[in-house]
């Protein structure tokens, strides 16, 4: 059993919570997660490592209410349990001092780039961080990221915050303005975590720029140990699997329209649980 100690909503769609996991926040590391199971006989999810706290014992997860397990989850209140949680699980972000960094967020994306812009940051990379949302209540962890990234550079869809457009406009912004300049050098590397749409458009731009890019895939997983094979990606040709070969892999690489596909497998099943 872990116990929730705190719980804030971020917006409408987004929440954190702050749960007792003394095992894993003191082994957790960027680029991780975990797989909870609310109660008996409920479904497993997995949900990133947003942050981790050793000295309290602690994990913070932030998620987005789309469906049953995540709805009920939200339901729940400082003191409430959860059944289990194993984690940390699959492979830390490769994290070195590169040189400049660019991580971008979209959506609730953004709690999963947070700790790998801190970390990339306590690296000693400068770190420019690029978050999007649809509107303004969908761009959370503002101040969080302003503390680890050197800029920031916020864009909606609707306008309602930030730039009015993508986070690929800033991408493009960036490359453009080192194209124009005789001193400056394109960043060693692009993070890129959301939903997939935006992570191919991403990873589209930053191959004709041959900027390296890292994408974290969110699949459907089920046992989350590379047995069941749900979570099956293909990058570069092969057959990977998201929880033990990931989260992180060569957004150069992936099939993204594979991965758009699979994760519409269980739509229908899903509606009919709600
Ligand atoms: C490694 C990993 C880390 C993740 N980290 C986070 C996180 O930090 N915060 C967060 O909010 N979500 C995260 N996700 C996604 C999260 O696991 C799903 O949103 C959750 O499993 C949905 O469960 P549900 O029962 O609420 O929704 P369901 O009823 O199962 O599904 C509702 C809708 O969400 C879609 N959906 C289901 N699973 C996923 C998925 N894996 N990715 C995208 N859409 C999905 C379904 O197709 C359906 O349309 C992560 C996924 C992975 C694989
Ligand atoms: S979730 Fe089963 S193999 Fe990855």
């Amino acid at each position: 059993m872990n116990k929730i100690i705190f719980k804030e909503e971020l917006s409408n769609e987004v929440t954190r919570i702050v749960v007792e996991a003394p095992q894993i926040a003191a082994r957790a590391q960027a680029g991780q997660f975990i797989v909870l199971i609310i109660d008996e006989g409920g479904e497993r999810i997995p949900l990133t490592l947003a942050d981790w706290d050793s000295g309290k014992g602690a994990i913070t997860l932030i998620f987005q209410k789309v469906g049953f397990t995540t709805k009920k989850l939200g339901g729940l209140n400082p003191g409430d349990p959860i059944k289990h949680i194993l984690g940390p699980l699959g492979h830390p972000t490769e994290v070195k001092n590169l040189g400049t960094v660019v991580c971008v967020g979209g959506g609730v994306g953004i709690a999963e780039v947070y700790p790998v812009s801190r970390a990339f940051k306590g690296a000693g990379n400068r770190v420019i961080g690029i978050i999007g949302g649809r509107s303004k209540e969908l761009v959370i962890l503002e101040k969080e990221m302003r503390q680890t990234c050197d800029e920031l550079f916020i864009t909606t869809d609707d306008g309602s915050y930030g730039r009015k457009g993508l986070v690929t406009d800033e991408l493009k912004d960036i490359f453009g303005a080192v194209e124009r300049s005789t001193h400056t050098k394109y960043p060693e590397l692009v993070y890129c975590i959301g939903p997939v749409p935006m992570m191919k458009a991403v990873s589209q731009l930053t191959k004709d720029y041959q900027v390296k890019t890292i994408v974290s895939v969110n699949p459907i997983m089920v046992d989350a140990t590379g047995m069941c094979g749900a979570c099956r990606c293909t990058v570069a040709g092969k057959t990977v699997f998201g929880c033990v070969d990931g989260p992180d892999f060569d957004g150069h690489a992936l099939d993204f329209d594979e991965l758009s596909r699979r994760l519409k497998l269980f739509k229908e099943e899903e509606k009919n649980k709600i």
